[in-house]
């Protein structure tokens, strides 16, 4: 069985096939080139046994064939399946989660790529993830900060690297990594890529001049999102929150009393 240190010796990006590594990024481009970082971290989870990871807000599962091949137990959760095998079918908000025993403080891994956005009660998902996550182990975060709506109505907010990092704490987790991923080139890519074409309602001249601006913001778009060359600039906006943290040990309250 295949443990943490074997992991360890696995860069992410090698784990995968060409054709694995291809739908990753065409997924989500930001996801897979950051991954890494916050899988670079899991070095420090325990090192015997087999490590278990809950994939929250699971979807159609991209992660679930890398997860079983670098030989790590794959738990997938979600509200409803889309075309996969769920194990776990609920909400991570769902106050009755830890209800049953059998799931607390069980995972040594907890993963949600681009779910916090669409969950409305964050304390409640914030209570249940420190629940389930085990002392020592990690939950990797990735959740957009300026993207388009998706998913509709099911988008419910845009969490900051802040927000997230002070609901981790008040949780008992330890921020390790708190990324802003996206420079200057992927966030005005991004914006241009969705403006839409003009509408048939406008009229014949302002259709023309739509049409020609809307495909001079593509072509930017895309030149933009493959040379990167307005990387230089700084800018507050970035695309997504890629964000690890480790569950810290619980104090006993005994150890927190001073002898008499
Ligand atoms: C944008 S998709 C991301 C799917 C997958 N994690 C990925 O990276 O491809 C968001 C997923 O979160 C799920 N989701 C939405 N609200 C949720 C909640 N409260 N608890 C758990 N999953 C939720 C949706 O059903 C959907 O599968």
């Amino acid at each position: 069985m295949k443990t943490i240190d074997d992991f360890a010796k696995i860069n992410f990006r090698k784990a995968l096939s060409s054709s694995e590594a291809f739908t990753l990024q065409f997924i989500n481009p930001f996801v897979y080139n950051n991954f890494h970082l916050a899988f670079d971290k899991l070095n420090d989870v325990q090192k015997s046994g087999s490590i278990k990871l809950l994939d929250v807000g699971c979807g159609e599962q991209p992660y679930r064939s890398l997860i079983e091949k670098i030989g790590f137990k794959y738990v997938g959760m979600d509200v409803a399946a889309r075309n996969v095998k769920l194990d776990v079918v609920a909400p991570i908000d769902d106050k009755n989660l830890l209800c049953d025993n059998r799931r607390g403080n069980i995972y040594d891994v907890i993963v949600l790529t681009e779910v916090l956005e669409h969950v409305d009660n964050h304390e409640q998902a914030w209570l249940n993830l420190s629940g389930l996550c085990r002392e020592g182990g990690f939950i990797i975060i990735t959740a957009p900060f300026i993207y388009p709506l998706h998913e509709q109505p099911w988008d419910a907010c845009r969490p900051t690297i802040y927000q997230l990092s002070r609901n981790a704490e008040r949780h008992g987790f330890k921020v390790e990594t708190a990324i802003r991923a996206g420079g200057v080139s992927d966030v005005v890519g991004l914006l241009f890529s969705t403006i839409h074409k003009p509408t048939r309602e406008a009229n014949l001249i302002s259709r023309f001049l739509g049409y020609i601006a809307w495909a001079c913001l593509r072509i930017i778009s895309k030149i933009l999102l493959k040379f990167k060359f307005l990387d230089f600039m700084k800018s507050e906006y970035y695309v997504t929150n890629l964000f690890v943290c480790r569950k810290m040990e619980t104090v006993s309250p005994l150890n927190d009393q001073v002898p008499g």
